[in-house]
């Protein structure tokens, strides 16, 4: 697969692979050898990015815990040399919702524990997965520097930032790139672009097909499994459906054109867009982590992105899942 540069030298495959639903929020997990063959298989067809994150955990078939880093640790680890692992720390999940955790010394003991299950000896991206409000942009940079220089981590980045965090936070140690939701249906943080294209800081897109709905793989009354957060995600409500068919016949004949299928084509309209966004879609099925591959391949001119952002502002869709609540307290 091509590569593309996030920040000054990381160098990844062009489409990442998002492991979260390995483990997480996607149902019970994947079996962990299915996870284990599946993570390999796609370092096999060309992927050398893997995103993953300290709170990404599930229940498994025989209710023990799925730790997605180790998933990925053990995947990974007859090629660890050749790829390039993120992973991020500061959020937990409670029945109240995300809580968000980045004081110094909870870092401290995250990276250690990432470490540890990622059978690695560093992390080549580290993000801040959510900004917490109790700790200034300065003091977790601050964290950051000192991680790098202890060479537990060669790279950083943050998670659903905004500017003016992302500008105090890259002032006292650079960040090699964001790493916010973006898809057809998502593209608020477009007004980033200017401020990236400044500073040289690369953008990772998650959740980049919308969790799923822009692939046209998942018709009306499509049923997911119990925990599955699509059950709530309001792309994947009833009335949506009617709601989004304009979309999803535009992406149609845009895939018809190009030779593609839906879901390459709107990782394919990212990718082209701007030379600094790279995908991280995640799949269950080998099959279409290959298809979502193959998006690396589709161009799109400037002008031909251009005229589908145009048809995108104008066009009715639902409104789309933009992530689990803050904790309260
Ligand atoms: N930083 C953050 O806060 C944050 C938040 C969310 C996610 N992420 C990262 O982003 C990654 C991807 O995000 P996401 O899982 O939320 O959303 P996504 O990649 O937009 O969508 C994933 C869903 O799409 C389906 N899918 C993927 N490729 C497909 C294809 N070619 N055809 C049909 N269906 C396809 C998958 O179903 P099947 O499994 O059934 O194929 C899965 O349910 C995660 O793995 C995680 O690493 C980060």
């Amino acid at each position: 697969m091509r590569t593309k540069k996030l920040g000054k030298d990381l160098e990844v495959s062009a489409v990442g692979l998002g492991c979260m639903g390995l483990s997480h929020a996607y149902g019970t997990a994947v079996e962990k050898n299915e996870a284990v063959r599946l993570i390999r298989q796609a370092y096999e067809d060309g992927y050398t990015f893997f995103d993953t994150a300290e709170c990404y955990t599930g229940i498994n078939e025989d209710g023990s815990i799925s730790y997605n880093e180790e998933i990925v640790g053990e995947a990974l680890q007859p090629f660890r040399d050749k790829v390039m692992i993120a992973t991020k720390f500061g959020v937990h999940h409670s029945p109240d919702g995300l809580v968000m955790d980045s004081h110094p010394d909870t870092i401290r003991a995250s990276i250690e524990g990432s470490l540890k299950k990622l059978k690695t000896d560093h992390v080549d991206l580290y993000y801040q997965h959510r900004i917490d409000p109790k700790i200034p942009a300065e003091e977790a940079a601050g964290v950051m520097a000192e991680l790098i220089q202890e060479g537990k981590i060669t790279h950083w980045g943050i998670s659903e930032t905004d500017e003016e965090y992302l500008r105090k936070a890259h002032g006292v140690c650079p960040v090699t790139c964001i790493q916010n939701r973006y898809s057809m249906m998502a593209r608020w943080h477009e007004n980033l672009f200017p401020v990236l294209e400044e500073l040289n800081i690369g953008y990772v897109a998650f959740s980049p097909l919308a969790n799923g709905i822009l692939t046209d793989a998942f018709g009306k009354g499509a049923v997911f499994a119990e925990g599955d957060y699509r059950n709530f995600m309001p792309q994947y409500k009833e009335e949506a459906y009617d709601a989004n068919e304009k979309l999803l016949s535009f992406i149609r004949m845009l895939a018809e054109e190009k030779k593609g299928t839906p879901a390459q084509i709107s990782l394919a309209w990212m990718m082209c867009k701007k030379p600094y966004l790279v995908p991280i879609p995640g799949s269950r099925k080998i099959e279409r982590v290959r298809e979502n591959a193959g998006a690396a391949e589709i161009m799109l001119t400037e002008k031909e992105i251009a005229e589908i952002d145009k048809q995108l502002d104008k066009m009715e869709m639902s409104g789309v899942f933009g992530g689990s609540p803050t904790a309260k307290k």
